[in-house]
């Protein structure tokens, strides 16, 4: 990449201006038993660079034999360094990114050899940011193993870890050179982290994709029951349609400065404050649905949608096993929030809410206040559950 250099004048006297555009290409494979020691994907990916490679104590539990015959079968001339990184959102902190760059850096990983995230969105964004900061921008590959790794955390641009607790307060746009997509790892998540996953899915389809809500509404609680095995088809295709459905919107602003109006946003506004008041008790994906919720029904009050369409919504989320509330809310604090929310994105709140299944509209600030946000809570609460969202949800 080369930059252009010109000189201006101001009323300051001369500048010179330096201009530049770096070109990043992220490329996002769909496969099968990616571990397979037949299986060249992951290998051809890396290519002959020395490696660095990161999982959790889980992943380890569960993969961690097949990850390293792997790495032996595939790469037998190439380094490749494991680090076990035992790491949950709570201590998903800067200094977990820096004991991943401390490790590159024992292994003499150079410029161009990559850190592979094998793991979910914690793994995935602590990998991130550590090779964003080691020797100023090293390539990272992701293979997520959760379902908000596979359709969210995993593909993105971005990456962030908690600090001075705020969620995702220092982090990098520093895209993946390849992420690998395999759904097989689903068999062994736990049922609460695919519920959790199913959030991020409804977030995109309630706002941008009525096909993939339809599906969701037939197939998502047989998916969950049976950890994305079946019914087959549906479950491929939730996963392909969200993972396309992600790229479509990211890539319109993928290092978000068009502007801060974003369709993703989506059951990201009130979901810090939840997962943070709640100590990270509520998972990322549960205080997502819990925004969602609130989203929706704050819709159905400004009149953006029918009670039918807030239903249809409401039962999605219960249907995969979540909540719909937080008991512990604090109004107050919840209201406070999105102060930062307002700082975050440049001003406004852009509170994005569904018009109709498959679209939406932003709300500002000024549209909110405690007392709607009081009520709208209270109407969740003690909302009357309707037959069909009773008989999915149990
Ligand atoms: N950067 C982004 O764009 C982005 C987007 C969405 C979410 N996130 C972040 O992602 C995080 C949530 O990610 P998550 O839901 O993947 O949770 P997670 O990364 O905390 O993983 C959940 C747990 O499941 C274990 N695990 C992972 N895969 C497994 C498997 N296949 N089998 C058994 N156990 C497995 C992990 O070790 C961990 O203990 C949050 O920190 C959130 O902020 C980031
Ligand atoms: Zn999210």
């Amino acid at each position: 990449m080369a930059g252009t250099t010109s000189v201006t004048t101001s009323r300051h006297g001369l500048a010179l201006r330096v201009e530049s555009r770096l070109e990043r290409c992220q490329e996002i494979h769909f496969a099968r038993d990616v571990l397979g020691t037949d299986n060249p994907l992951v290998a051809e990916c890396l290519g002959g660079r020395d490696a660095l490679v990161v999982f959790s104590p889980s992943i380890d539990r569960f993969y961690g034999r097949r990850i390293r015959t792997y790495f032996a079968a595939q790469r037998p001339d190439a380094s490749t360094e494991f680090m076990v990184l035992a790491r949950t959102e709570e201590s998903k902190t800067i200094d977990a990114a820096l004991s991943v760059a401390e490790r590159a850096c024992t292994a003499g990983l150079s410029r161009t050899s990559p850190i592979v995230a094998i793991g979910g969105g914690v793994c995935s964004d602590i990998c991130g940011v550590a090779a964003a900061l080691y020797r100023r921008g090293t390539p990272h590959v992701n293979i997520p193993t959760t379902l908000i790794g596979l359709v969210d955390a995993g593909i993105g641009t971005k990456n962030a870890v908690n600090h001075a607790g705020r969620k995702s307060c220092l982090g990098s746009f520093h895209p993946p050179e390849h992420v690998i997509l395999d759904g097989g790892f689903l068999a062994t998540l736990p049922r609460r982290s695919i519920a959790g996953g199913f959030a991020e899915i409804i977030k995109l389809a309630t706002v941008s994709d009525r096909a993939l809500f339809d599906v969701l509404t037939d197939h998502a609680a047989t998916a969950l029951r049976s950890k994305f095995r079946e019914p087959e088809w549906a479950a491929s295709k939730m996963i392909d349609m969200a993972v396309r459905g992600m790229i479509d919107q990211l890539a319109e602003n993928l290092f978000e400065i068009r502007d801060y109006r974003r369709k993703v946003d989506f059951g990201h506004t009130f979901s810090p404050y939840f997962e943070t008041a709640s100590h990270h008790t509520l998972s990322h994906g549960e205080a997502v649905a819990i925004d969602i919720a609130l989203s929706a029904e704050i819709a159905a009050r400004v009149g953006l949608v029918t009670g039918h369409e807030l239903e249809a919504i409401l039962s999605l989320i219960e249907a995969v096993g979540l909540a719909l509330v937080w008991p512990g809310t604090s109004v107050c604090d919840l209201w406070r929030s999105l102060q930062s929310i307002v700082e975050h994105r440049n001003g406004d709140l852009h509170l994005v809410v569904p018009s109709s299944i498959g679209n939406c509209e932003y709300l500002e600030l000024g549209a909110l206040s405690p007392q709607v946000l009081d009520s709208c809570l209270e109407r969740l609460a003690h909302r009357p559950r309707s037959h069909c969202g009773r008989r999915r949800a149990g």
